[in-house]
């Protein structure tokens, strides 16, 4: 059959890559419901009651429906993960029927074609672990590895791509700083020991997987990466305030785990401007100069994620393993995905080795904290009826999945008209 010729306006393409992979991303106890053997789950009764879990989106059930969902909107790939708490409810004591409800689930991805990327430990710790300490427990690692070694050969066969860890900044900043998680407390010791057994806990997952599975399939964890910048060019305080954040929130992790990695998995939602006064450097809130902000009052900075992109390449692929919007404006989640996903293909322009973006989140879900107020989903949830809704950037994000780009039609939305070639032309902070 010969080609079809392409349709003209298809040259105002900004194309991405063949074999990309396109996404979203959820967590197991944010959608799942009733993870009743968690610590979030008893974190969550001394809460009022909108900020508890309870049922979430029911996924548990529904995640068929969901997964069609997502294939009609055109994903290719899916990034979720497993509850160990389900799993393991007692300590050594293995939940068989839990095992077959996960191997269901991840079947039911293949079968609809995904690309699955599968995350082991998403924020939440069986109650029993927490008991004894949780992460600041050595014995933890022991436990996650143990884990670990139950379930994976379970379930290899329906996982293309591993993430070992979600996030150990944010786990460690939320419990012992900001103390707004489970077993929050002020101590640095403890604070330094997760943060260890946390990358220890990496190396040996990393370790196993590739021990067992030879050939096997890429490992490597998310890591929520922020970008810095000084307010003032020419300021040595706050150039070397945003060097110290840079290695220590942006680094540090991957030093402790060296080689570890197949690939970089990056959660991208945060850009700070450090501004000193006297002498003490200090993050501002940059938003009043921007056009968008989220419902959580997060800046949106499309050049950022272009920053920590160019910042993290090294030889390693790239996957964008979180980058999403909180917003009841769809208009916002519109203009949001088209100027992100601008400044990543300018990052592979220049070099950069992006093989994927996953959406946060396939539908809106519980968010921790603030309970469910805050809509990330490109599918919206009614919580009384468990119905799903989908949202016109889900449409707008489908389209852009299936011209493998973002064509020059869609630049409506962002308020002006761009070409490919314009924004591939950018320096680099437009
Ligand atoms: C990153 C976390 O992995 C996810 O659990 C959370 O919901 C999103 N950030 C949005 O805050």
């Amino acid at each position: 059959m010969p080609l079809k010729p392409e349709p003209k306006h298809d040259h105002g393409i900004l194309k991405f890559p063949q074999g990309f992979l396109w996404g979203a991303a959820t967590s197991a106890h944010q959608v799942e419901g009733n993870n009743v053997h968690n610590d979030w789950w008893a974190w969550e009764q001394g809460k009022p009651f909108d900020l508890r879990s309870g049922q979430a989106c029911d996924q548990y059930h529904l995640y068929e429906q969901d997964f069609d969902l997502a294939k009609s909107l055109n994903h290719n790939a899916h990034r979720l993960s497993i509850e160990w708490s389900r799993i393991e409810p007692h300590e050594g004591q293995f939940n068989e029927k839990e095992i077959e409800h996960y191997k269901k689930v991840l079947k039911a991805l293949k079968q609809r074609g995904f690309t699955v990327m599968l995350t082991l430990w998403h924020f939440t710790l069986p109650k029993w672990v927490a008991d004894e300490g949780g992460w600041e427990n050595g014995q933890t690692v022991k436990y996650f590895e143990r884990f670990v070694r139950k379930i994976v050969p379970e379930i290899a066969d329906y996982v293309d791509l591993w993430v070992t860890i979600n996030e150990p900044g944010v786990y460690i900043y939320e419990t012992y700083i900001a103390r707004q998680w489970p077993n929050a407390k002020r101590s640095l010791w403890g604070q330094i020991k997760s943060f260890l057994n946390l990358a220890s806990a990496h190396k040996k997952v990393y370790n196993f997987l590739h021990q067992s599975f030879p050939a096997g399939k890429p490992v490597g964890m998310a890591n929520n990466i922020l970008s810095f910048e000084p307010y003032h060019k020419h300021s040595i305080i706050e150039q070397l305030a945003v060097s110290l954040n840079d290695i220590f929130i942006n680094h540090l992790f991957y030093f402790l785990t060296g080689k570890t990695h197949d690939f970089l998995g990056i959660n991208y939602y945060f850009h700070v401007r450090f501004k000193h006064r006297m002498l003490l450097p200090q993050a501002v809130n940059t938003t009043a100069q921007t056009h968008d902000i989220s419902d959580l009052g997060w800046e949106v900075f499309p050049e950022g994620i272009f920053d920590v992109l160019t910042d993290l390449s090294d030889d390693l692929p790239i996957y964008i393993t979180e980058c999403g919007i909180a917003s009841t404006n769809d208009d916002r989640r519109n203009r949001f995905l088209i100027t992100y996903l601008q400044e990543v293909a300018r990052a592979i322009k220049v070099g950069v080795n992006v093989r994927g973006f996953f959406y946060w989140s396939l539908i809106d879900n519980f968010e921790w904290q603030m309970g469910f107020e805050p809509r990330f989903g490109l599918v919206e949830v009614d919580y009384q009826t468990q119905q799903r809704i989908i949202r016109p950037s889900a449409k707008v994000y489908a389209e852009i999945i299936a011209r493998g780009g973002i064509p020059h039609n869609l630049m409506r939305f962002i308020g002006h008209t761009v070409t490919a070639k314009e924004v591939l032309a950018r320096k680099s902070h437009p």
